[in-house]
């Protein structure tokens, strides 16, 4: 078994989605895994002209024929759950960890009422107040909900009988309860090594560590957040965006905060940069498949990148779909 996990490096909304959805096309994993959070998560896959917005089951969904298995540190939303896997067609073919913790509403409405939630301006999804039940050990199993039981399965079995899993992180480096701008993060570490603890793997099952970065900075919610512009001006950059599990404007900051990723870099201990967005930074790139054919300016910042950071920069994005992209994580 070898595994490939992929975690974001900024504060989110990097653009896993995307880079998910073509590693488990192109990479063809038997096995694939999300662990971190819970429906928090918001990832956009774009393929053969459609549009996937996915909170809980994995983004490699696209890939007919892997198996897709949610690890027991994920927190269930039975409603979620149930209506990804009837959206998508996934009957069958995606199981839930007995362990998995079961998000009940209660913890949502909880989450909405909190003070200290409206502080951080959560995603309202229950997290945090699901987080600390099972931290007291009053949360339930997802046993515990009728809906979910045909879907309930041992992952660590699976996962550990693939030939090649490909493990879904979610949120970002700076959004960790551990690495992040406390108390403006998320219930929990979402680093490669807690992504991987989620899954049920141990940390001499990776093969590879790919941290998903955009080509600039995006936030949502309160907290820290240095190099921030106006609206308007992120607007004016092509670079405004909105969330897609609250539909909240995100902040911008159009460049990259180095001394943040690079922390990112060493605990997840990348060995793989996936760059997205490089065609909205620079236009001239959308579309683009080999990198000797990218502008100058753009090379340059991909070079920056790599002595920065010290790491490759194997994927770079150049536009919305699984396919468009510059795999160079093996030459080029
Ligand atoms: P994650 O939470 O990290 O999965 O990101 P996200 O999917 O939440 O980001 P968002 O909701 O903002 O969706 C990203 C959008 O940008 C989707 O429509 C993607 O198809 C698209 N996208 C991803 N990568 C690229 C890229 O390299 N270039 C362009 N132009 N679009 C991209
Ligand atoms: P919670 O995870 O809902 O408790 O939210 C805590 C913080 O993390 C808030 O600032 C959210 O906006 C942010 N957050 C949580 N999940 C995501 C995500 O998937 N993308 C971007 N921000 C997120
Ligand atoms: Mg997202």
């Amino acid at each position: 078994m070898s595994a490939t996990v992929v975690v974001g490096g900024q504060y989110g909304d990097e653009g896993k989605g995307k880079i998910l959805s073509y590693l488990a096309l192109h990479d063809k994993p038997d096995v694939i895994a999300r662990g971190g959070g819970g429906p928090n998560a918001g990832h956009s896959v774009e393929h053969e002209g459609k549009k996937y917005k996915i909170r809980l089951c994995p983004s490699g969904l696209v890939n007919k024929t892997a198996k897709l298995v949610i690890g027991a540190g994920v927190f269930v939303d039975p409603d979620v759950f149930i209506k990804e896997v009837e959206e998508f067609g996934l009957k069958g073919r995606c199981f839930i960890d007995r362990r998995c913790t079961l998000l009940e509403p209660k913890y949502k409405d909880e989450d909405a009422a909190s003070e200290i939630g409206s502080k951080i301006g959560t995603t309202k999804t229950g997290i945090g107040p699901t987080a600390a039940a099972r931290a007291k050990r009053i949360a339930k199993f997802v046993e515990e909900e009728e809906r979910l039981k045909p879907y309930l399965c041992d992952s660590v079995e699976i996962i550990h009988s693939a030939k090649n899993a490909l493990v879904e992180g979610s949120q970002g480096f700076m959004l960790s309860n551990l690495y992040g701008t406390y108390p403006y993060c998320t219930a929990k570490d979402v680093s490669a090594s807690a992504i991987c603890s989620e899954v049920g793997l141990g940390p001499l099952d990776v093969k590879s560590v790919i941290m998903v970065i955009k080509a600039y900075t995006t936030r949502v919610g309160h907290g820290p957040f240095p190099g921030e512009v106006s609206v308007a001006e992120a607007e004016k950059l092509g670079m405004q965006e909105y969330g897609t599990v609250t539909g909240r404007p995100r902040r911008t900051n159009p460049g990259l905060i180095w001394d943040e990723l690079k922390t990112a870099a060493r605990v997840n201990s990348a060995d793989c940069i996936a760059l997205t967005k490089l065609d909205v930074k620079y236009p001239a790139c959308a579309g683009a498949k080999e990198y000797a054919k990218l502008p100058a300016d753009a090379k340059k910042f991909v070079e920056e990148i790599e002595k920065k950071l010290g790491v490759k920069v194997g994927l770079i994005g150049t536009g919305p779909a699984a396919g468009d992209i510059i795999d160079r994580r093996a030459g080029q």
